[in-house]
């Protein structure tokens, strides 16, 4: 089977074929002229990129579609309804079924596809989204998450007022290699996180003088201790010995090397996938969406409305027939 994905949850619409593999990958990012993501902007660019991207995954792809996957949620609004109404009319003229992908469950699927590791914990780490995972009696739980903003979020906003372009997260990265650790807050509640704090934190500590170098550093090292810990305790309380990381705040090789670290000496085994396929990509919509197909979870046109606060735990995983640990 050969399934199309549609994804446009946030700032990148992307279109991707996959079948027994990858075909083919083509996307449009939005880049905010000034400031973070504006949800309107975001969409008035989905919607003028959507037919290019498409033709050009479905000339590439060649062959006919077996059906039609996008994100329907979560994400933000406007986006949503771009994505959602180009596949509902793709599937029409195609005379294909259309398939509702979880957008984080998505992250999780690819990162399963590429690692080949049949039942890990997940790191999921994105802008809006920082949570853990893992498969549980024929769900994803999610075992911790954060209160607040998402990681990439507060990156991305610490940076911002500093003037510094969105997105952040790569900027701080290469900030934070020539910086040294100084005191920030430190937030883990039972199994869950919390970012707002650390980053204020982070702004009142440059506004005291300290370098920007040691405050990205310090910043790095005191959220990725925090996600390391939730995650190994996700590890010890389930009993898995995998871990895979996810979501775009995971191309940060700092992070990587924190996770694998910890997995080094519990044993258990690390991998992230390619960056192309950690942040929003059509990929993991494509492939969720045909592994979705295969077990029948298609849905009627008239059920396909977005969810913007769509949840990895209310979804129902119709395509694992493994209990989980
Ligand atoms: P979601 O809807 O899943 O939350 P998203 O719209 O935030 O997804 P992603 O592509 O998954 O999109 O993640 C984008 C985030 O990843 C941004 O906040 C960006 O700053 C962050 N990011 C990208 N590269 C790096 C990096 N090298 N280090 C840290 N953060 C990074
Ligand atoms: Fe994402």
């Amino acid at each position: 089977k050969r399934v199309l994905g549609i994804e446009g949850t946030a700032w990148n619409f992307s279109a991707a074929v996959f079948a027994e593999d990858l075909v083919c990958l083509h996307s449009a990012p939005y880049v905010p002229p000034t400031g973070g993501i504006h949800p309107r902007e975001a969409a008035q660019h989905h919607a003028s990129v959507a037919s290019d991207v498409i033709r050009k995954a479905l000339d590439e792809a060649g062959e006919k579609i077996d059906a039609v996957a996008f994100s329907i949620g979560p994400g933000l609004g406007p986006s949503l309804r771009i994505a959602a109404t180009t596949a509902r009319t793709l599937a029409l003229k195609l005379g294909v079924p259309l398939i509702g992908v979880n957008h984080c469950v998505a992250h999780v699927e690819i990162g399963r596809w590429y690692t080949k590791f049949a039942d890990p914990i997940v790191l999921y780490a994105s802008g809006a989204n920082t949570q853990v995972l893992g498969f549980l009696n024929g769900k994803y739980r999610i075992f911790g998450e954060t209160l607040d903003i998402g990681l990439g979020n507060a990156l991305d906003k610490f940076a911002r007022s500093h003037n510094l372009p969105h997105p952040g997260g790569p900027i701080i990265e290469k900030m934070a290699k020539d910086g040294s650790y100084i005191h920030l807050p430190y937030t883990v509640k039972g199994m869950d996180l919390a970012f707002s704090g650390l980053m204020s934190a982070a702004k009142e500590a440059t506004q005291r003088g300290e370098s920007m170098e040691d405050v990205c550093f310090s910043f790095q090292e005191t959220a990725f201790a925090m996600c390391v810990e939730v995650t190994e305790r996700a590890l010890a309380h389930t009993g898995k010995d995998e871990v895979i990381l996810v979501g775009g705040v995971g191309a940060n090789a700092r992070l990587q090397e924190m996770l694998a670290k910890m997995c080094e000496e519990r044993g258990a085994k690390f991998m992230a996938p390619p960056r192309v396929y950690m942040g929003d990509n059509g990929a993991m919509i494509a492939y969720t969406g045909k592994i979705m197909l295969e077990a029948g979870s298609t849905i009627p046109i008239a059920e396909s409305v977005v969810n913007p606060g769509f949840r990895s735990d209310q979804v129902e995983v119709t395509w694992r027939h493994d209990a989980g640990q």
